[in-house]
């Protein structure tokens, strides 16, 4: 029998987070499971599924400039056209009235139905989509991986916070873990494949639960870190609640675990993080960066913030700026603050003007530009293992790599080098990135 997709092509363009560009592997994985092969741009595929992120207005925004483009292709050749991820959760059939060229929706938890979903939106539109309790376990089987180097390993999904900004808790539904023993056989793949790094997913990584035994993330993580292969291994995103110091230990413990996280603050007010309803206060922050700093020497933090949330006044945003300088990231996400349907700051009056939030921004974003100009001229001199990710948008013949606490670095290189461990002198730095030349070895 042939397989159900086979002669077709298809392209799946993304947007958003890590958990989007993880989710694509799958939706591709799936599809060429299926019999598909893949294409390398839309002009190119007879299925096209855009893997979408509602997270703040302009990400939607952008999903609908892109079908707009997508639309006018498919007027001059037909092509199945899908819309998958977080707009397609959050928005469902209203998609298929704003935007008529769409024959599919789907959500995160119908990717493993795609090829049945493809075939009948051929005859009509169709719309799969809502939240199941269990697990959709989608193996290295059938992820299309982007990089064979760097491994994807999503542990849990979903969320249960709620903070008021956020509509991830819709879009993702609750939060929901991935049993370890999947897990680990997902690591030991990747492991097998030739992965030098290994990144764990999840919209809060701390808060994982295995199902069956209990295990928490700091067991979990152990249990990773001691798979044989990987060099690197890392874990995004981690709440500042739920971040216990077992898993400072199990991070100490094991030299595998990059010395680098990534620990939202969102803002650095007391009065502002109650109304964000992020459960922690700015001293508990402060206090949990110090014990990381304290067990992990060379530890990297990067954040995310978000500026002029309702109510922020011009203390509360001192205040932010005040958590940056203490705890000095080497770098920041940040973004305005922009009401999403569902969650609970949409009732809130979105008080502080377009003008405030834009100079707020630019401010916060001078303050860490000059820290992190600061932080990487420590780096001149020293002699840094960067794993190669390609050749560098900064000039023919360079290479760009990334360190293990996620540093930027472009150096020159033969060219061609990615996937690859390498040793780099540098020679300067930037607020963005270092420069070096590589050691060969
Ligand atoms: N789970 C992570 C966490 O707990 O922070 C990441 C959530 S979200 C996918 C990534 C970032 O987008 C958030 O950390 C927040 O800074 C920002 N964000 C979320 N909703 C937003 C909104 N309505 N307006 C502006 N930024 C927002
Ligand atoms: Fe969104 Fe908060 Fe959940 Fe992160 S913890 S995904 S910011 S609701
Ligand atoms: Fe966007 Fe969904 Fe990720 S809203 S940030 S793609 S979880």
């Amino acid at each position: 029998m042939s397989p159900p997709l086979g002669g077709r092509k298809a392209f799946v363009r993304t947007f958003g987070c890590q958990m989007n560009l993880n989710d694509s592997e799958h939706i591709l994985g799936v599809l060429l499971e299926a019999g598909a092969a893949a294409a390398d741009r839309p002009e190119a595929a007879d299925i096209v599924v855009v893997n979408t992120c509602a997270v703040r207005r302009k990400s939607e925004e952008k999903l609908y400039s892109y079908l707009g483009r997508l639309a006018r292709l498919k007027k001059r050749r037909p092509f199945v056209l899908g819309v998958a991820g977080c707009v397609a959760q959050v928005r469902q059939a209203g998609l298929l009235d704003r935007r008529p060229a769409i024959d599919f929706v789907v959500g995160p938890d119908g990717y493993r139905e795609l090829p049945e979903l493809v075939l009948r939106a051929a005859e009509s539109p169709v719309v799969r989509t809502g939240h199941s309790p269990d697990w959709r376990e989608i193996g290295p089987e059938a992820t299309a991986r982007a990089n064979p180097w760097s491994a994807f390993v999503p542990v849990m999904e979903g969320c249960d916070n709620y903070c008021a900004y956020c509509i991830v808790p819709f879009s993702r539904g609750p939060e929901k873990c991935r049993p370890a023993g999947r897990v680990l056989a997902e690591v030991r793949a990747a492991a097998e494949a030739g992965a030098l790094e290994v990144q764990l997913l999840g919209q809060n990584v701390d808060s994982y639960r295995d199902p069956g035994s209990g295990l928490g993330f700091a067991g979990l993580l152990e249990a990773v870190a001691a798979v044989p292969g990987p060099a690197w291994v890392r874990f995004i995103t981690s709440h500042p609640k739920n971040f216990g110091d077992d898993i400072i230990r199990a991070m100490a413990a094991h030299p595998s675990v990059c010395r680098a996280l990534h620990l939202p603050l969102q803002s650095g007010s007391t009065a502002v993080l109650a109304r964000m309803n992020r459960g922690y206060t700015r001293e508990a922050y402060l206090e949990l960066v110090a014990r990381l700093r304290d067990s992990l020497p060379g530890l990297l933090l990067s954040t995310d913030v978000i500026v002029g949330f309702p109510g922020e006044t011009e203390d509360d945003f001192e205040a932010t700026l005040g958590v940056l300088r203490e705890a000095r990231f080497a770098g920041i996400f940040s973004f305005r603050f922009s009401p999403r349907p569902l969650t609970a700051a949409a009732a809130l009056p979105d008080d502080v003007p377009l003008e405030v939030k834009r100079r707020r921004l630019v401010e916060l974003q001078g303050l860490q530009k000059t820290i992190q100009a600061e932080l990487n001229r420590s780096f001149v001199g020293r002699e840094l293992t960067v794993l190669a990710t390609g050749p560098s948008p900064r000039g023919a013949g360079r290479c760009q790599g990334r360190t293990e606490g996620n540093l930027v670095v472009n150096f020159d290189a033969p060219a061609g080098l990615a996937g690859r461990f390498v040793t780099v002198r540098v020679t300067g730095a930037g607020p963005y990135s270092l420069h070096g030349a590589m050691i060969p070895g």
